[in-house]
């Protein structure tokens, strides 16, 4: 494989992917195709601008007549393009419905009509649903619980169809929650840090126990390398490194290492369907080589540390954004009034 068509490179694992291929692969070259919906960022990808093995293109994966020439030119796909946020699912399912599964549709139908060598679908521990015991493996059911999760969920059903009836060289990824620099001040992770950072609260859902396991971005791409160049067709794999922390305990050590006060934290109303615990058996990526070499400590705080000497780069999301400004007044400020936990 030489030129591999990277959609979604604009977001927030995508952007680190595309720089850890130029990095790790001297010959490879990219080619970047994203939509810079509201979380596509090309500042992101700043760094790599002029660079001969880079390319990037404006467009929609739901878009045939963007996607199939596209295609065409590359040997393989890996497919990071999504609605991500659980939370905008729950607000809205539609977008999730036209990107990840449609979306991923067309990517599969062109790429099997071109014939490429590898399609990786980039895919996530939510479509296993709550697993309030023990870890899930790749051959547990798919039992996923919100809009975002059952989207991505279909288009794993998807990937398997195309493998299954037409033989493409498709392979699954199941990463757990990732986190580093560029993800979008949404998600927990870089929402706490800025909030931290901007003296606002820390908004915890529920009873603020709710687990999650996180994955330093550095490792979540280097699983999926693995996975690229030595999984098997139709297989899955679980990427997760067995850092289990709760919403209060994550919120205690991201204010403990911006230095501020521990009374930042604030209890809000639950998210509906609130996942209350994702796990998983990472054996079967082990067995390739892969380990995670981030420690949970080491990861929160290099991004800690990005957030702090990126503050512009968060701030003109945050303050310019409208997107992001209606989003939080939407779904905080209905949820600002404290359940007393
Ligand atoms: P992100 O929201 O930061 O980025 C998504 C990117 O996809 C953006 O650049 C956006 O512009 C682009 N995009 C959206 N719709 C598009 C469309 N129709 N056509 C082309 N581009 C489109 O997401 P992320 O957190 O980097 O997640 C990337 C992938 O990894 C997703 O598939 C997600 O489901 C999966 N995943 C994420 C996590 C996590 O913790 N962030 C964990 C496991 C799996
Ligand atoms: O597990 C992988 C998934 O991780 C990815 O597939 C998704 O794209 C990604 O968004 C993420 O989903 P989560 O819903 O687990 O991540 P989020 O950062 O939204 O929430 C993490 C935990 O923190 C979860 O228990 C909900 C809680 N939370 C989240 C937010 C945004 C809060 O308590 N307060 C918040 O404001």
């Amino acid at each position: 494989m030489q030129i591999l068509l990277v959609t979604g490179g604009a977001g927030f694992i995508g952007s680190n992917f595309v720089r850890y291929l130029l990095r790790t692969y001297p010959t490879y070259r990219v080619v970047v195709l994203d939509a810079l919906t509201y979380a596509g960022n090309l500042a992101n990808l700043a760094d790599l601008e002029g660079q001969n093995r880079f390319e990037f293109v404006h467009g929609n994966i739901c878009d045939r007549t963007v996607v199939e020439p596209l295609v065409r030119r590359v040997d393989g796909i890996v497919n990071f393009a999504a609605e991500t946020h659980v939370d905008r699912s729950i607000l809205d399912a539609g977008a999730f419905i036209e990107t990840d599964v449609k979306g991923t549709y067309i990517l599969l139908e062109t790429a099997r009509q071109c014939g490429v060598e590898r399609y990786v679908q980039i895919s996530t521990d939510e479509v296993y649903g709550s697993v309030p015991v023990g870890v899930s493996t790749e051959t547990d059911p798919l039992v996923p619980r919100s809009p975002y999760a059952a989207s991505k969920a279909g288009a794993e059903l998807l990937v398997r169809a195309y493998v299954v009836t037409y033989g493409l060289p498709a392979v699954i990824t199941r990463g757990s929650n990732t986190i580093g620099p560029y993800q979008y001040p949404e998600k927990a992770v870089p929402l706490f840090i800025t909030n931290a950072l901007e003296d606002k609260p820390l908004p915890l859902y529920g009873d603020g126990k709710a687990v999650r396991d996180y994955l330093y971005v550095e490792d979540h791409c280097a699983g999926i390398d693995v996975v690229l160049h030595h999984g098997m067709p139709g297989d899955a794999y679980n990427i997760g490194a067995g850092n289990e922390i709760n919403g209060i305990d994550l919120a205690t050590r991201i204010l403990d290492l911006v230095g501020k006060p521990q009374s930042l934290k604030q209890f809000v109303i639950d998210r509906p369907g609130h996942d209350r615990r994702y796990a998983l058996d990472c054996t079967r990526l082990q067995a390739l080589g892969w380990r995670p070499r981030h420690s949970f400590e080491d990861a929160l705080a290099k991004t800690v540390a990005w957030y702090r000497s990126h503050e512009s780069w968060w701030r003109t999301i945050k303050e310019q954004q409208a997107a992001y400004r209606d989003y939080y007044r939407q779904q905080y400020e209905l949820r600002s009034q404290s359940t007393g936990e």
